[in-house]
């Protein structure tokens, strides 16, 4: 595994460049400087297996701020509050997310639940508390998810990283697509998937790369009344089978830490603290669903990935700047990165804190999951 950090050190400094004023010149100027985060690179250890994930209680904090006489109070020192959207994300100024006390956290879980997404920025001290930070961070809103695939840390598989710079990535990328938008739910094949999920970016394009986001609760409400009544009674499986693949073939650093399961979940989940309705697929890992022929299964998904993927009504697009903290609720919104500074040769690094939810809550009561 240092194998991997060693080859990114030198990949790093071997480029010389003449055009100066060329991204690419800029990215590897950027790269040969001693790297801030090298601390944070992306680790595979072939040797590193862990047991299968095992149920466990999810007391969701956002369900403690519903109590609150003012649950937005954690806004307070804000100097900015703007919605992006009607239905979807809001992006803060003026409030420190590294100085959120417990009671504030809680808030904040349930401001991420109602808005589906939140964008911070100017957050340097979250930034650089650094990884013990981040993990404390994340207990807070639940158990931290340990991925089976992508690198992490030295010493923190709980943290999540994406990464690509001029020689490398080790990121989740499809080849011979016509694009690299790819609409999910992060790691939906769990027993028990994400819920309010942080991510930020250790060193970003100069430009692109920016994240995709849609709200689950709106794609659900486009649809007409009589098929939603019909998804609900409808489950589907979720698989991480093609992602251990991708990199037992020997992309992304060629590790599976812990072998890929498949879990059923409902098409229409309820939150839990909001109580809304969501539509619960993804084309990266549902699959197939439970109980219908092959054909109805494949039209009805391919249906509601079509609908996901053009509904730019439903949709948010967070543009990064450094220091930028985001968070979405995992289990009422899907996301997609865009890669489209892979020419540009500049490395984008980015660590993502993932506390795991409830199992999925069906949106119609009894409905059978096993
Ligand atoms: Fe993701």
């Amino acid at each position: 595994m240092a194998t991997i950090v060693q080859t990114i050190a030198r990949a790093d400094s071997t480029f010389v460049g003449t055009l100066r004023q060329s991204p690419h010149v800029q990215a590897q100027e950027q790269q040969e400087e001693p790297y801030r985060y090298a601390n944070l690179l992306p680790h595979f250890d072939p040797a590193e297996h862990f047991p299968p994930l095992t149920p466990f209680d999810h007391a969701d904090p956002g369900l403690r701020a519903l109590a609150h006489p003012n649950p937005r109070s954690f806004l307070s020192s804000a100097t900015s509050v703007v919605e992006l959207t009607p239905n979807l994300g809001t992006e803060v100024r003026g409030v420190n997310l590294a100085k959120l006390d417990s009671d504030g956290r809680d808030q904040l879980a349930l401001e991420v639940a109602r808005r589906g997404l939140l964008v911070f920025r100017d957050q340097e001290e979250f930034i650089n508390r650094g990884p013990d930070f981040y993990l404390a961070w994340g207990r807070h809103f639940g158990r931290l998810h340990v991925h089976p695939t992508s690198g992490h840390p030295q010493g923190y598989p709980e943290l999540h990283l994406v990464y690509k710079d001029a020689k490398s990535t080790y990121n989740f990328e499809l080849d011979q697509s016509t694009t690299t938008t790819m609409w999910h739910s992060d790691v939906s094949y769990e027993l028990q998937p994400p819920g309010l999920t942080t991510f930020f970016l250790l060193s970003q394009p100069t430009t692109g790369g920016d994240t995709l986001f849609t709200s689950q609760v709106s794609t659900l409400k486009k649809l007409s009344p009589p098929f939603v009544a019909f998804l609900r009674t409808l489950t589907a499986v979720h698989s991480g089978v093609e992602q251990a693949e991708f990199s037992r073939s020997g992309k992304r650093g060629g590790v599976v830490r812990r072998e890929p399961v498949e879990n059923v979940h409902p098409l229409v989940r309820r939150h839990p603290v909001t109580g809304e309705e969501a539509l619960y697929v993804n084309r990266q890992f549902t699959r197939r669903i439970v109980g219908l022929k092959r054909e109805e299964s494949n039209n009805i998904l391919n249906f509601l990935y079509d609908h996901i993927d053009k509904s730019g009504d439903n949709q948010a697009r967070v543009k990064w700047s450094p220091n930028t903290v985001v968070l979405w609720d995992n289990r009422i919104t899907a996301h997609s990165a865009i890669v489209d500074y892979g020419e540009s040769g500049e490395r984008r690094h980015g660590a993502r804190i993932t506390p795991q939810a409830e199992r999925p809550i069906p949106a119609q009561d009894g409905l059978q999951l096993d």
